[in-house]
Order: structure tokens, then sequence, then C-alpha cells
């Protein structure tokens, strides 16, 4: 950890930056992808894909792998920023093996990737609750890769850690429904330390993690879901100013 960033050395200056995203099909993912490319900061994003996107963008570039051969595309992780927003859930994966290869090995395979090809920052989709000691395996599963990330050498890793997510999906997924119903229904309660517990639209999440790469700060951060929303409202105040429009209300689902 605290190896000096590429941003504070060589790569200082208003030079683009370049950009890797895992996960770039998924919710934050695909949010993530469209504000990179909405952003000139990032010269270069490249998505690693198992499945080409049916996006096209002058600065995307796609590179599909088969995901238990990383190591093959090393030369792709040579970027200055990882975004890691791959994940799936315990009923897709079909068992606990299959759910720790997507949630554990493939993100922890990608960091030391880029960890050897000198990329400057590592930020990581995890979860609300993820611990290493959970009882629970989907959060232990969380807490491992944080733990086992956090021990490279990169000059920044900031891992976020929402509450369940808000945001159309392709596919239903009733449980998270019902618990984002709780959680909206239950948001007036959920103040102070409990505020965390809101549900949070994926876009959010997105929004804070372009955010905190662009300020290009280094160390190891954590930020829980009411820190995320805090970014991201900050974020789009800022944009609005820059644009010389009204803030707007916050989400309506948050
Ligand atoms: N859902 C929630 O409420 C919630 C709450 C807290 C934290 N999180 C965490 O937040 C992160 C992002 O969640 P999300 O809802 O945006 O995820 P998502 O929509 O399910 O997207 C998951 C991404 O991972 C990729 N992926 C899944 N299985 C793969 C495999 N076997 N090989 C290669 N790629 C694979 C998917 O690619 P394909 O499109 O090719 O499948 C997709 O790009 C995850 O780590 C999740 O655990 C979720």
């Amino acid at each position: 950890m605290n190896r000096p960033m590429r941003s504070e050395t060589q790569e200082a200056g208003d030079r683009p930056r370049s950009a890797l995203v895992l996960g770039a099909s998924g919710l934050v993912g695909g949010h993530l992808l469209r504000r990179l490319l909405d952003d000139a900061t990032w010269g270069l994003v490249r998505a690693v894909v198992r499945r080409p996107l049916a996006v096209e963008h002058p600065r995307l570039e796609q590179r599909v792998v088969d995901f238990d051969r990383l190591e093959r595309h090393a030369d792709a992780f040579a970027v200055a920023d990882v975004f890691c927003c791959l994940g799936t859930t315990m009923k897709k994966a079909g068992s606990r093996d299959a759910f720790r290869r997507v949630d554990y090995l493939y993100p922890f395979e990608a960091a030391r990737l880029a960890e050897a090809a000198g990329a400057d920052r590592f930020q990581l989709v995890s979860s609300l609750g993820a611990d290493p000691a959970s009882g629970n395996f989907y959060l232990r599963v969380k807490g491992e890769v944080e733990r086992v990330v956090a021990r490279l050498a990169f000059g920044a890793f900031d891992v976020f850690r929402p509450s369940i997510l808000l945001g159309e999906r392709p596919e239903p997924r009733p449980a998270e429904a019902l618990a984002a119903g709780f959680g909206r229904a239950l948001a007036v309660v959920l103040i102070g330390p409990l505020r965390r517990y809101r549900p949070i639209p994926a876009a959010m999440v997105a929004a804070a993690m372009v955010e905190v790469a662009a300020r290009g700060e280094g160390g190891h951060h954590v930020y829980e879901s009411e820190a995320i929303y805090a970014i991201a409202r900050r974020a789009r105040r800022r944009a609005s100013r820059r644009r010389g429009g009204p803030a707007g209300p916050p989400p309506a689902a948050a």
C-alpha cells in the first residue's frame, strides 16, 4: 500500500487518465461506464467483459476475455485506474464455490494483475456489512476480498460498501426488491448511524466512484453507504454549479 501515485509523479498534469472497468455489463458497472465515457478526465476506458457490450464510443475499448484466464490479458491492466464492479448472487452462481469465484477470485486476480502492471488506483464495490469474520457467507466473502486486496501495493485502494442497490435490472430479483421495499418504507426512521441501511441508487454508487477517482486522493479508504450517498450528492451539486443550474432534489428512492 501507499506506493506513490503516478498522478503525483510522472503522470502529473492534465493528461487524460486511463481506466479499466470490470463488470461493465452490470447495474453499477453500466452506470460507471457511461460516466467515465462522459468525462474527459479519462482518455481511454477499457471494459474487460465476457460478452461484447452493445456500446460504442471512440474512447471505449472492449476486451472480451475468459475470466478464468485473466492472466492471458495482463497487458489490459496497464491503466491508471481500475474499477471492479463484479459480483453475482448465490441464486445465479448456483453454489458457494461458483459465488466465491466471481466475488473473490476474479476481483483478487484482477487486482494482482493491476498491481503488477503498475495501476495507481483500485476501486472495489463491496457491500454493507462486509466482514471477513461474518457468519454470513456473502458478507464474509466480501470482507475477505477487501482484506486481501488491501495487502497489495496500490497508491489508492477505495472500497465502496453500498446498501441494497436500486435501479432497473434485466432480470427480476425478488429478495432484493423486497429488501429495497422495506428500506424505502423505513427510510424516515433510518437516520443518523442507521442511514447507511437505506437503499441506494446504483447510479449514485457509480457517481461516487468516479468522483473519488477524479479527486485523486491516495491511501486506503472505505466508503459506507451514507458516505457514498454524500459524495454522489456533492458531485452532482458541483456539476450542476458548473452548468449554472440548480442542484435539484435528492433522488426520491434514497
Ligand atoms: N444487488 C445489491 O443490492 C447489492 C448490494 C450491495 C452490494 N452489492 C455488490 O455490488 C456489486 C455490483 O452489483 P451489481 O448489482 O451492479 O451487479 P450485477 O448487476 O449483477 O453485475 C455483475 C457484473 O459481474 C459480471 N459477472 C457476473 N458473473 C460473472 C462471471 N462468472 N464471469 C464474468 N463476469 C461475471 C456480470 O457480467 P455478465 O453481464 O456477463 O453476467 C456483470 O457485469 C457486486 O459486487 C455486488 O455484490 C450489490
